[in-house]
């Protein structure tokens, strides 16, 4: 599922998820008839192995040169370069240096990359991932789990460097050191879980999160005013307080978005790079010790 290629991850049910339809109160359902669907949280880990257990030589090496390609050509685009700037400057790069502390390493872990086989924007998120790696000494390890990933994409992952997990965690990693979350267009339940099981000063502190807007989710609720809604963000609301949350597209990247413009018409990487990276945030957790965190508990 690359759901980023056509909206915004904002209410995406998840197929791997059971979920629940709200109706609009009695007397106003034929007047305004609309469904929100809500699907209901996975709080159990699992192990897991992937289901497409179908691989050759041929289709992995097939599948490396495309991550390869991919790779290539975002390290040539205006959007790596300008995003690259964005991370230096003091504004987040002192922010990364404060998360990483005298351990000297950050782990990232990758939730909800999708198929990086069938679809474009989960490459470029991906590559994204594997650049920053590339590009800083203190990326430590990466950790990648999704439960659509094939047996084939698995091997390509592991010869990437990367790990892949055999358990699925529900996105309930606790960030015992520092974490970068890399979770793009994941849908709100993933960070729902994840914020749930890291609710407590030292473990937020560890975190950074790559992500969906918490602002566009706030939003998003207080313009449908449906408390079920808001019920099932209530961490992503809780936190926003405490979060300082950086758009990726905003500012500085608004020279890059103007090259993608003007490229779009010639270039249609242009328009993947857009799909695979719109309203996405850096997410810093600088919590004060002293700052009532258990008030704010959902
Ligand atoms: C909205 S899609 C986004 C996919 C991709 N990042 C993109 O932008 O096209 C959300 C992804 O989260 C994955 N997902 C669902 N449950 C998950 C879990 N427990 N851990 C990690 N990923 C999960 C889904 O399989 C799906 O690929």
């Amino acid at each position: 599922m690359a759901s980023s290629a056509q909206t915004p991850a904002l209410d995406k049910p998840n197929p791997t998820e059971d979920w629940t339809v709200v109706l609009p109160r009695r007397g106003k359902q034929k007047r305004n008839f609309h469904k929100v669907i809500i699907h209901e949280r996975q709080k159990q880990e699992q192990l897991w192995t992937p289901a497409d257990i179908e691989t050759n030589p041929e289709r992995e090496s097939k599948l490396m040169q495309k991550i390869q390609t991919c790779i290539r050509k975002l390290e040539i685009s205006s959007f790596w370069l300008k995003f690259l700037d964005q991370l230096q400057t003091p504004e987040i790069f002192d922010r990364f240096l404060k998360a990483v502390g005298s351990e000297g390493k950050m782990q990232m872990v990758i939730y909800g990359i999708g198929s990086i086989e069938s679809y474009e924007p989960p490459r470029l998120q991906l590559s994204l991932a594997i650049l920053m790696k590339r590009m800083f000494s203190w990326i430590g390890e990466v950790e990648v789990f999704d439960p659509v990933i094939s047996l084939a994409e698995s091997r390509v992952l592991t010869a990437l460097g990367c790990s892949v997990l055999t358990v699925n965690e529900q996105g309930r990693r606790q960030a015992l050191r520092p974490t970068m979350f890399f979770m793009p267009h994941c849908d709100a339940e993933l960070y729902e879980n994840l914020l749930e099981a890291n609710w407590r000063h030292d473990l937020l502190s560890n975190m950074t999160l790559f992500g969906n807007s918490f602002e566009a989710y706030e939003q998003h609720v207080s313009e449908c005013k449906i408390l079920k809604l808001a019920d099932s963000r209530k961490h992503i609301l809780a936190i926003r307080q405490f979060v300082k949350e950086l758009p990726i597209d905003s500012r500085k990247h608004i020279v890059a978005i103007r090259q993608f413009v003007k490229e779009r018409s010639i270039d249609p990487f242009s328009d993947d790079l857009f799909r695979a990276f719109h309203g996405s945030s850096w997410h810093f957790f600088d919590i004060d010790p002293l700052s009532d965190l258990c008030d704010a508990k959902p």
